[in-house]
């Protein structure tokens, strides 16, 4: 049975920042950023956007064009958690008017898990194929100011109806899957913002590349010249080229940047999404002028920690009568550009606790974060 992604849409944050705002601020080289890391600017959220907001705006823009009562699945892939026990998932079930006999669920390990519930999304239809699952990838990247994260910082959601007889994606049988016990990136129970290893964490990535591809090929007896285009994770784009470089000589197979740069042009205007980020790699792949019908994607997946995934879809016929490139365009495009002291205000003001208090009307989604009452968030649909 045929079983991947029938439909996606995607959603960011209010505001933009362009890293030439942060270079002039902070006295560095614009080229550090464009070249050297890869990225042009990053989303940054209101205060009342958060990941339930994001996820159920691009979810909502999914389900108006599909049937919701087909969904038996919410899976929320996310580490920008907002609660240590309540899925965001369950919240965006309600923003959403979903049908109670619906099994929801958050799932976390890095900027790894939204593949782990596309792959519970695919067994779960491989066992019930009239069912549809609703995966949410979303997340804030927010790493503390004057760190070396600061200008990999980003935000977005990425929405996928898993179904059998996709429009878009066939998700191929047999991955590559790899874990090692690493300590290059984490965020303890008290702290908003990750710790991180800088170094480590290229290292940990470009061995995990080569671990998730070598199972992969094994167990599939499988080529790089098998795939057509690829699709790094991209916690800042130049990171999928390391990847990218890396893979070709391992392999020993001369792999050109042309495989892999239509991939990044979402990436480089909305910073790391985290889970969302492969995804966002995906859709810009897809939307690009090249016709892929027919053709085999290779998608890596990372998460820190470390956890990785090599896997491969294929892209069905007729697919670009079922996209909305629109959505991303508006996405992107509407965000209201901010200075670097408005951003580094922003930042600041992150409130992570729970005590009551009432955010600001800013965001023009259609669902906001609107405050905590009673240790309780609060959103609204508008
Ligand atoms: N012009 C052009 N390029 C320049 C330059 C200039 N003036 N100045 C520096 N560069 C280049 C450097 O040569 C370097 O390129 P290479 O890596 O190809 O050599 C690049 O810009 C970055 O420079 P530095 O290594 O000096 O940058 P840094 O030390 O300030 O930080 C970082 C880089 C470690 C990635 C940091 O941004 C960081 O900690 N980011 C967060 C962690 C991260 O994203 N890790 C990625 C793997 S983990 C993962 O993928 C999971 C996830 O999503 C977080």
């Amino acid at each position: 049975m045929n079983i991947g992604i029938h439909d996606f849409d995607v959603a960011t944050t209010h505001y933009v920042l362009k890293l030439d705002s942060m270079a002039e601020a902070l006295g560095v080289d614009p080229a550090k950023y464009q070249l050297g890391l890869g990225q042009d600017e990053f989303s940054v959220p209101a205060p009342d956007e958060d990941v339930v907001t994001m996820g159920a705006h691009a979810a909502k823009r999914l389900l108006d064009r599909n049937d919701p009562s087909k969904i038996r699945m919410v899976l929320f892939a996310t580490e920008t958690g907002i609660d240590q026990s309540k899925a965001a998932g369950v919240f965006v079930h309600g923003l959403l008017g979903l049908p109670t006999a619906v099994r929801t669920v958050e799932f976390k390990q890095a900027c790894y898990s939204g593949t782990a519930a596309l792959q519970t999304a695919v067994n779960h239809v491989a066992r019930y194929p009239e069912d549809q699952v609703l995966v949410i990838t979303s997340d804030v990247a927010r790493y503390a100011v004057d760190s070396g994260g600061e200008p990999t910082q980003g935000a977005g959601a990425v929405a996928m109806l898993v179904a059998a007889d996709p429009n878009l994606v066939v998700i191929e049988p047999q991955s590559g899957v790899f874990t090692a016990d690493v300590n290059d990136f984490w965020r303890p129970n008290d702290s908003s913002t990750p710790f991180v290893e800088g170094k480590l964490s290229l290292d940990a990535y470009l061995d995990a590349t080569i671990g998730a591809w070598d199972d992969l090929a094994a167990r599939r007896d499988l080529n790089v010249s098998d795939i057509h285009r690829f699709m790094h994770h991209q916690p800042f784009t130049k990171m999928a080229r390391k990847a990218h470089t890396k893979l070709a000589e391992h392999v020993g197979v001369e792999l050109g940047s042309e495989l892999i740069e239509e991939s990044m042009t979402y990436n480089r205007r909305i910073g790391n999404s985290y889970t969302a980020s492969l995804y966002f790699g995906l859709a810009a792949q897809l939307h690009g002028n090249e016709d892929l019908a027919g053709k085999r994607l290779g998608l890596f997946s990372y998460g820190s920690g470390s956890v990785a995934e090599f896997f491969t879809v294929v892209v069905q016929p007729g697919y670009t009568e079922h996209l909305h490139p629109e959505n991303v365009a508006e996405s992107l495009d509407s965000r209201e550009e901010i200075t670097f002291e408005q951003y580094r205000d922003l930042h600041n003001a992150y409130v992570g606790e729970s005590e009551n208090y009432e955010t600001a009307t800013v965001t023009d989604a259609p669902f906001r974060f609107t405050g905590v009452t009673d240790r309780v968030r609060q959103y609204e649909a508008r």
